[in-house]
């Protein structure tokens, strides 16, 4: 059926309406995500020259602009509208890779669903997520967006977002089409600089960056945007092997792609050619859809007349926007999620209770001494600096439809949840950064600051003289929410000096002092943790921020977050992540350090590992159980630990399983993931948890881009974190 109506439908079109529905465009007006906006938005609509646009936020001026398209334009054709609906709609959760340290893989798809009910109850049919750029550097700000260094638990998590956004069914009302992006490796910008330079070898990306765009296209995404980078040295949006040969011809994706904002245009930045060579290059290489830049609207007719595209290329990729439209009911209902009925959806009790567990559950405790967590609920808090009571640095970044005025604060929260028995004092003792540039109301991270009557001198002295009195000193450092996300790249990650004085303050008060950490990304906390009594790290956690991170510290919930990216001991020492392959020359721990591979001034190990989180009770881990030291093809064996609640509180523990190839035709990494089960214990009880390993777990792709296993010895690794864990090895026989 979808077939015949879109046949039919494009008999009818011009060749200047079928170029009309590639292009996307942005009439401004809210959150800008890129340089440039989009002029004479109505009056292309009617020309029938608009095949969808985004930034529009508010069902009736999406109501509005489809009117436009279905009244006005000649074949009434509707518009899709799409945003970058990132870590929640309205109701905002906790950012991607704070969401991914949860390792919840049904948290964070609920969280896409809820994102999905408020988006289309906002009008809006795409989602211009899950970003699953897997990344190993954290001066990029963009780490914030994805769910880190790995990529088995970044296939896992982009599966779980594109199903909770279209719960397999695009025609319901409440259900939006995903956009996987950015294809592909844009996290692998050289020096952590936004939209660098990629390289990369084909085996690289196959086993380590490749797998969780796949896993995303796989689940049933609708949509691919292209990222911004080059992939061997040739633009992502106008890249042949990539948009077709992978993406089409081997994952077999069916669906359409959308450029970057105005990376179409962005090739002749690269030397690609003028805008009309660059324009008729990516819709050769399949690109369907052209993101502002208007490349396509205004060169592909005249490249058509001069032979350099084909009628059939333009046809494809009207076809495919066509289809996008029509899978999601557009045609039979163009108006199809804006009803007033469905408003109450947004901010709901439900969603913003689910923020609130989401806020929570993204909470990695980095440091715990003296168990000074959870806080006691007497004497007095000294609640000091410039993210305790900072609503504008509660969403994060990309929260694009967030109102931030509705974000509940660190201070609000405490305040709420610490209750009647306790006495809290305040004082921001620090600006966020006192690096300002230009004049002193804007920093050098383009944060605009307040910095209130005070000077930096009489803060500090207020905080000391604030903290004075009280039992423990909760500080709230870190990131401006606009350090991280795009275009925000650091290269220096540490606290920004005006906090690192402040903390050097406070810690000499002698007092206990608890670190609420707010980032957007890996940070170098060498001195930090070595001064705090404990470190919590909580990222942005979103709309009920406040009130989550006051969850936690006051222990009605028990932190159960393990870091989904390394935290290097040094900007130097990037990039640094768990899953490396060996040297030929590996340094071991206490042995001898000449003629290894290592630093003179640092070690090799990250300040904190992939998978580290600790737990205000300690679990313990029994010897690795296999079933059989033999696998072969078509059996599996099972590992499994018996992990018991050893200390005073109830809790969750993500228990993770590694694996590593010892031999085969190519090295391999010294660990990978390969599973992981969450689990509740109550205190004192024990559970077995249970790994099923088969020879599909084995494979990688080799030197030839096969995939394969390979016979001999395996080592299994299941653990609290990527370094502890225990061990057992088995061998795999074809
Ligand atoms: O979706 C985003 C993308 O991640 C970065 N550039 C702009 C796009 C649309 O806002």
């Amino acid at each position: 059926a979808m077939k015949q109506f879109i046949d039919g439908l494009m008999q009818k079109m011009t060749l200047d309406e079928k170029i009309g529905q590639l292009n996307l465009l942005t009439p401004g007006g809210g959150i800008p995500t890129g340089a440039v906006v989009s002029t004479d938005v109505e009056a292309k609509i009617k020309n029938g020259q608009v095949g969808g646009l985004f930034g529009v936020i508010g069902a009736d001026k999406v109501l509005q602009a489809q009117k436009l398209a279905v009244e006005h334009s000649r074949l009434h054709i509707p518009l899709i509208f799409g945003s970058d609906v990132i870590h929640g709609h309205k109701t905002t959760f906790p950012i991607p890779l704070g969401l991914a340290c949860s390792w919840d893989t049904a948290l964070i798809k609920q969280t896409a669903r809820a994102a999905a009910e408020e988006a289309t109850a906002d009008g809006l049919s795409w989602a211009f997520s899950p970003m699953v750029d897997i990344c190993r550097d954290p001066r990029w700000g963009r780490i914030a967006e994805g769910a880190g260094e790995d990529p088995f638990l970044g296939s896992a998590i982009a599966g779980a977002m594109v199903r909770g956004y279209q719960m397999n069914d695009l025609r319901k009302d409440n259900t939006v089409m995903a956009c996987v992006k950015h294809f592909a490796l844009y996290g692998a910008a050289e020096g952590g600089r936004d939209y660098n330079t990629v390289d990369m070898s084909k085996i690289r990306m196959y086993n380590e960056y490749l797998p969780p765009y796949k896993a995303a296209v796989d689940a049933g995404v609708g949509s691919v945007m292209s990222s911004f980078n080059v992939v061997d040295d040739i633009p992502a949006t106008g890249n042949h092997w990539l948009l077709t040969d992978l993406l089409r011809n081997q994952w077999k994706f069916n669906g359409f792609v959308v450029s970057d904002y105005t990376s179409v245009n962005e090739m002749q930045e690269h030397g690609l050619g003028d805008l009309q060579q660059v324009s008729a290059l990516a819709l050769k290489a399949g690109l369907d859809m052209d993101m502002v830049g208007e490349g396509f609207l205004t060169t592909l007719k005249k490249s058509l007349q001069e032979g350099k595209i084909t009628l059939n290329d333009i046809n494809n990729a009207c076809r495919r926007v066509l289809e996008a439209k029509y899978k999601l009911g557009l045609f039979s209902n163009p108006y199809r999620n804006v009803s007033a009925s469905r408003a109450s959806v947004i901010l709901s009790p439900d969603n913003l209770a689910l923020s609130r567990k989401a806020a929570a559950k993204a909470c990695v405790l980095l440091k715990n001494n003296n168990n000074v967590l959870p806080l006691q609920r007497k004497g007095t808090i000294a609640l000091i600096g410039p993210l305790a009571d900072s609503r504008r640095n509660m969403l994060g970044t990309w929260s694009v439809a967030g109102d931030w005025q509705k974000a509940v604060t660190l201070k609000e929260g405490i305040e709420a949840v610490a209750g009647n028995s306790v006495k809290i004092v305040y004082a921001k003792g620090a600006n966020i950064s006192d690096d300002t540039v230009f004049n002193k109301k804007v920093n050098v991270f383009g944060t605009e600051i307040d910095m209130g009557p005070q000077s930096p001198d009489e803060m500090l002295q207020e905080a000391i003289a604030t903290a004075q009195n009280a039992d423990v000193i909760v500080a709230a450092l870190g990131e401006a929410a606009d350090m991280s996300g795009e275009s925000s790249s650091r290269a220096d990650i540490g606290l920004p000096e005006s906090q690192q004085r402040l903390l050097a303050a406070l810690v000499k008060t002698g007092k206990p002092v608890v670190i609420v950490l707010f980032n957007g990304r890996p940070l170098t906390l060498v001195k930090e943790r070595a001064m705090a009594t404990a470190i919590l790290d909580v990222w942005f956690g979103g709309t009920e921020a406040g009130n989550g991170i006051a969850d936690v510290l006051f222990g009605n919930e028990n932190p159960s977050g393990k870091l989904t990216a390394s935290f290097p001991y040094s900007v130097g020492q990037i990039p640094v992540y768990y899953n490396h392959l060996n040297t030929g020359r590996p340094y071991v721990l206490g042995g001898p350090t000449k003629f290894k591979s290592d630093y003179l001034d640092i070690p090799n190990a990250p300040l904190f590992p992939f998978g580290f989180g600790l737990s205000y009770t300690s679990f313990n881990y029994s010897p690795v159980q296999l079933s059989d030291t033999i696998l072969t093809n078509g059996k599996s064996i099972h590992a499994t630990v018996k992990v018991t609640n050893t200390g005073n509180y109830d809790g969750e523990e993500v228990v993770q399983l590694y694996l590593r190839d010892e031999v085969a035709s190519i090295s391999r990494p010294v660990k990978m993931l390969k599973g992981f089960q969450k689990i509740f214990l109550k205190k004192g009880e024990s559970k077995t948890v249970d790994f099923t390993i088969d020879a599909e777990m084995l494979k990688f792709y080799n030197n030839q881009l096969k995939l394969v296993a390979e016979p001999g010895q395996f080592l299994v690794m299941i653990g609290t974190n990527s370094d502890e864990v225990n061990t057992a090895s088995f061998v795999y026989k074809q």
